[in-house]
């Protein structure tokens, strides 16, 4: 149950109530795709750097090591020690970046597994039937994301198939709620709007999904290609036809600057691969901007990655430590990166929080954006 508390211009300031605790919005999911959060960082460590939600996928889990076994270790909860709010993926989206050869069918996809190259079919029923093994505390829906620069009718006939997904994936989704053996009776789908950069297609689409009284609304397919302006095009004509009182998610995204402004436009989830690969790279967020600890300007810097960051790696370590270790290629230099990044991240969604909570967010927003300038392109 989505409770908004508060809104402040179009920003939403929200709570969604799960099985699993109260997640406060608006909200960034940490990726750990295929439940585990690359760099070495841990579920404990998550905890530590307040974490709200963790996200995982579908078709990583169902290739390896298997829904089933997921399942039969009691589900993703027990399997990788967390017991705060997971989302999952639906496998559309991954189908579509990572599987070599596909065939998209009215009834699924076909494709070739990125592991090993078997055979697999996926439709609506079987990303709901794995989603519902992994016992998430929110399930997406089974979309297909078209390319940003697909033609108008591909896209038209695409948005379609997906809306008769969305129909069979909470049917599926219902029927399986209500099964005696299920580890999540009490799990949430989430629909995914779809359109690419076509307004007519998305405010259509937007309007019939809102239709079906869904646990919460995405807007899928963008941070595909497009430029930051289209994006914020798409989410400026989209989101006012989705249900205020249902969280808002942006899928993929992205830099602090477009959560700020995604935020702007009432979205409050977001899921990013940015913080930890950026942080496996050695590149850091800051309030200034990020920095790139390779630098030779960082080999005697005493100073912490940002003054006043609470996370683990400020806390105790120097830039030129950090800086160290990265180039001798420790691995715990990737993994204070990847910390200070995810915290990086947590604590501006806390402080997003607080801004609409004040009703002060746009001075907040310039604020912020002013200060990432120097280099959050
Ligand atoms: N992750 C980022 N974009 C998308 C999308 O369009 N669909 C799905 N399922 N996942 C995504
Ligand atoms: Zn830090």
């Amino acid at each position: 149950m989505y409770k908004l508390l508060k809104r402040d211009g179009k920003a939403k300031r929200g709570e969604l109530h799960t099985v699993h605790g109260v997640i406060q919005t608006p909200v960034f999911m940490n990726v750990g795709t295929a439940a585990a959060i690359k760099g070495a960082v841990s579920t404990m460590d998550l905890q530590e750097i307040g974490t709200q939600v963790e996200l995982s996928n579908t078709y990583h889990l169902h290739v390896r090591p298997g829904d089933e076994v997921v399942k039969k270790m009691g589900g993703l909860h027990k399997f990788m020690v967390w017991d705060k709010p997971i989302l999952t993926d639906s496998g559309g989206f991954q189908v579509f970046s990572l599987a070599g050869l596909r065939k998209i069918k009215e009834e699924g996809v076909y494709f070739h597994s990125h592991v090993d190259g078997r055979k697999i079919f996926m439709g609506p029923e079987e990303s709901m039937k794995i989603q519902s093994n992994l016992a998430s505390t929110i399930a997406m829906a089974f979309d297909e994301c078209p390319s940003s620069v697909a033609e108008r009718s591909y896209v038209q006939a695409s948005v379609e198939r997906t809306t008769r997904w969305l129909a069979r994936c909470k049917a599926k989704m219902d029927w399986l709620n209500e099964q005696p053996d299920t580890l999540n009776p009490h799990q949430m789908l989430f629909g995914i709007n779809q359109g690419a950069i076509f307004d007519d297609i998305r405010v259509e689409h937007a309007k019939e999904i809102a239709s079906l009284g869904l646990d919460g609304y995405a807007v899928g397919g963008l941070a595909v290609g497009e430029s930051h302006e289209e994006m914020y095009h798409i989410l400026d004509v989209t989101v006012p036809h989705l249900p205020v009182d249902k969280p808002t998610y942006l899928m993929g995204v992205g830099t602090p600057a477009n959560i700020l402004e995604a935020v702007d436009r009432g979205v409050d989830f977001f899921d990013c691969v940015y913080p930890s690969r950026n942080g496996r790279h050695g590149h850091v967020y800051t309030n200034q901007g990020k920095l790139n600890l390779f630098n030779a300007k960082y080999e005697l810097d005493s100073h912490p990655i940002e003054e006043g960051c609470q996370c683990p790696a400020c806390r105790h370590y120097s830039r030129a430590y950090i800086r160290h270790l990265l180039k001798a290629k420790e691995m715990l230099g990737m993994r204070l990166c990847v910390l200070h990044n995810l915290y990086f991240y947590n604590h501006l969604m806390e402080e997003i929080r607080d801004a609409i909570d004040a009703g002060e967010y746009q001075s907040f927003k310039k604020a912020k954006l002013d200060g990432f300038q120097a280099a959050d392109k």
